[in-house]
């Protein structure tokens, strides 16, 4: 088949499934990774032929796209603050909001001369590798629950050529380390059951629950375990920072009020979202 084909075969697969320029990319997507081709030379390669191999691997796309599979699985990578993460079904794919708050962190620490951080809730590992990445002066613990997402963090830090020590723990049942942090983050699982409604097929269907839900009456469950371990390992002065639901800025803020932290700095997203905060040990 030649590629004008393929590509008109591709889109009338896909359409009703998705909008046609949300096709398109992903067209754009699946020819970068399985034919080498950029978006601007399609346009110049309309009569290239595809092998059968290439094809079928086209085909197996669009059965996946379906079923909603979020590309980046299927892709089996992602960007993430300008580093190529691998991502598959155990890990949460990294999302955009979670970079603002990487670029946070590293605004705020860039000068320090050496720096200890920890990552709770690493997943994929992008949170640690892109401090590690943009810190060179931080050395930087990630932790996670899952033993799945652990082996991709583990790799992701390979393959970005950064060292990071990984641990597997429950943070809701892990109460004892001798280390000290100057600095924690966290994205931890936080939107509630009756948001579920609004989420899309690709995310409830493909996402890890794990790493997404928590119940409606606890929904700042790990944020107050986090809260109270940072407490204890934080150094004076060190920081705390949390990506959060865009619903529960103002009771995430009263949580860590209560706490006796202080200087807490709520911070909208791109979307004008409340999507992060920060907050100083006293
Ligand atoms: C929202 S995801 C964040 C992943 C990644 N840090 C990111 O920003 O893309 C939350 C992560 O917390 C982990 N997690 C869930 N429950 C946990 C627990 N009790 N202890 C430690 N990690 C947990 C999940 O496995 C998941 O990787």
């Amino acid at each position: 088949m030649i590629l004008k084909s393929l590509r008109t075969y591709f889109n009338n697969a896909l359409l009703g499934y998705y909008p046609e320029t949300e096709i398109e990319s992903f067209f754009h997507l699946l020819s970068e990774r399985i034919l080498k081709l950029k978006r601007i030379d399609i346009s110049q390669s309309l009569y290239a032929v595809v092998s059968g191999k290439k094809y079928d691997k086209f085909e197996k796309a669009i059965d996946r796209l379906k079923k909603y599979e979020p590309i980046q699985y299927i892709l089996g990578d992602t960007e993430f603050y300008g580093l190529i993460i691998k991502v598959n079904p155990s890990v949460l794919i990294p999302r955009p909001e979670t970079e603002e708050l990487v670029d946070w962190i590293i605004k705020d620490c860039k000068d320090k001369k050496s720096i200890s951080i920890l990552d709770i809730g690493t997943g994929s590992g992008c949170i640690a590798i892109a401090l590690s990445k943009n810190l060179p002066n931080a050395s930087i613990v990630a932790l996670d629950v899952s033993s799945d997402a652990l082996k991709i963090a583990k790799q992701n830090a390979i393959d970005n050529e950064v060292e990071i020590e990984f641990v597997e723990a429950d943070i809701l049942d892990w109460d004892s380390t001798n280390m000290q942090f100057d600095v924690i983050v966290s994205n931890p699982p936080y939107v509630r059951e009756l948001e579920k409604q609004m989420m899309s097929a690709n995310v409830l269907d493909h996402e890890p629950h794990l790493a997404l839900f928590v119940e409606d009456d606890d929904a700042l469950l790990f944020y107050r375990k986090i809260t109270d371990v940072a407490a204890n390992i934080l150094k004076p002065n060190g920081q705390l920072y949390f990506e959060i639901n865009e619903n529960l800025g103002e009771s995430t803020k009263e949580l860590l009020t209560e706490k006796s932290f202080n200087e807490i700095e709520l911070k909208r997203d791109f979307f004008e979202k409340d999507r992060m905060i920060k907050a100083i040990k006293s």
